[in-house]
């Protein structure tokens, strides 16, 4: 398995284009998704940290005290947003420019890892999860938050029919399997749990094994 590059730069470049109007345009599922941030981040100990498509920096308010953190982010003009939450915030995070695809870091670099929302979008998801499962040390968890692919079945097939529409002009798949992604990967399911909407929003735990 390796990158598609260009499948990549698409994702990206719709990132690029949706950075300046982002933060307008989830308003109101912000408002969602604040109490499912809160709780994700209550679990969370670090103290090495690793945030995946830190994007717009959503989740800087909620960094716990004492973490050391490390952000990659796809998108520059989504990353310079987030500098510039941190910056305000007065949060000191080493963020940088990266694909979860193919992670700069040695193996086992750190004690957990959080993505919110970002799997929906990585082009191959299960690349990325390998790559997780390598950076994460022995032991280590993952927490994600994504919106899945309906268990209804009509519900799943509407999805999985406007799918292309919608990845076109959001770079979003709306029609993901994340938690039988994460199933596949040599990472191992500890949590699943579901944040409502008829079960397409959870909360995923996931641990390497030690
Ligand atoms: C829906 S936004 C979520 C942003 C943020 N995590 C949040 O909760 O608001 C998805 C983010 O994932 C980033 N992304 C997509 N593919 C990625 C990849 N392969 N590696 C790193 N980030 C990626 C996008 O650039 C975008 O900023």
């Amino acid at each position: 398995m390796s990158v598609d590059p260009k499948a990549t730069s698409q994702t990206q470049a719709r990132y690029q284009r949706m950075a300046p109007l982002y933060d307008r345009m989830e308003v109101l599922a912000e408002r969602r998704y604040r109490s499912w941030r809160k709780h994700l981040w209550s679990l969370v100990r670090g103290p090495k940290l690793l945030e995946v498509g830190v994007g717009t920096g959503k989740n800087v308010p909620y960094y716990p005290k004492g973490v050391e953190v490390t952000a990659i982010e796809l998108t520059p003009g989504m990353l310079s947003r987030a500098r510039k939450r941190a910056e305000e915030l007065g949060v000191a995070i080493d963020m940088r420019l990266g694909d979860v695809q193919n992670l700069e870091f040695p193996d086992g670099t750190f004690d957990e890892i959080v993505e919110t929302f970002v799997f929906c979008s990585v082009p191959d998801p299960l690349l990325g999860l390998g790559e997780l499962a390598r950076v994460v040390k022995p032991g280590g968890r993952v927490f994600m938050l994504e919106h899945v692919r309906s268990e209804n079945p009509i519900a799943g097939a509407l999805m999985d029919a406007l799918n292309p529409a919608v990845v076109r002009t959001t770079g979003v798949n709306i029609n993901r399997r994340t938690v039988e992604n994460v199933d596949r990967s040599t990472l191992r399911v500890e949590q699943v749990e579901d944040l409502g909407m008829g079960g397409i929003y959870k909360l995923i735990v996931a641990r390497r094994e030690s």
